[in-house]
């Protein structure tokens, strides 16, 4: 049996809009739309979970080992990070999800992802930005990095634009931006198929169950 195990939320912002982003993405992936899923088997047998690394509470890397160099969660110095360890090395593969900040990768998921290595490397990963622009800039900071840790990172990203200055404003601050993976008319309803197909088809389909 192939699990994905999923789903990361790139922002620890005091106040951001990372987790409503996460559950759409999680509704529409579970959702999945009938020709985009692919294996309609593989959906039954998929367990998706959301990684919040605000529930983690790392501080900026402070190990003293190379990560690349440890393979077992004792290896590390800190309890913290032995905790993250063992998380993310029960996973199969990764959704990362992020904004972006002065046009590159939050500083927080950037650390998130330097405490590890061999608990990435190999596995899966896709991509989601959402910004003004689409987080287009911080997508590709993210590829290149876990291209580093050697993660098989799907081709196809998904960027999402703000629909307007409006929601703009509101992601700032944190509020409801109103996100309904059930309506075809609301904010990004135009990247559910894109997303369901990218995670079934790709990542699930192609990268997890035949390699
Ligand atoms: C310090 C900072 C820098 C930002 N830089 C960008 C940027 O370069 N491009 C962009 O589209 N949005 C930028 N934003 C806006 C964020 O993308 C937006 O606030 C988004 O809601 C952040 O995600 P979060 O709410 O999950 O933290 C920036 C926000 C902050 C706080």
């Amino acid at each position: 049996m192939s699990e994905a195990k999923i789903f990361k939320v790139g922002s620890t912002r005091v106040v951001r809009v990372g987790p409503q982003v996460a559950n759409f993405i999680l509704d529409t992936i579970k959702a999945g739309h009938l020709e985009a899923s692919g294996d309609e088997k593989m959906k039954t047998r998929t367990t998706i979970d959301l990684i919040d690394l605000k529930d983690y509470n790392l501080p900026i890397f402070d190990e003293s080992g190379i990560p690349n160099r440890i393979h077992s969660p004792e290896g590390y110095d800190h309890e913290h990070t032995r905790v993250w360890s063992r998380h993310i090395a029960s996973y199969d593969a990764f959704v990362f999800l992020s904004a972006q900040r002065n046009w590159g990768i939050p500083a927080e998921l950037k650390n998130a992802i330097d405490y590890l290595f061999h608990e990435w490397k190999g596995k899966p990963a896709m991509i989601i930005s959402y910004g003004g622009h689409g987080g287009t800039q911080s997508a590709a900071q993210i590829k290149t990095v876990l291209g580093a840790i050697g993660m098989q990172v799907v081709e196809k990203m998904v960027n999402m634009s703000f629909p307007s200055p409006e929601l703009v404003g509101k992601a700032f601050k944190g509020e409801v931006l109103g996100l309904d993976a059930k309506s075809d008319t609301g904010p990004w309803a135009e990247h559910r198929s894109e997303i369901a197909a990218v995670f079934w088809n790709h990542m699930v389909t192609e990268m997890l169950v035949e390699n």
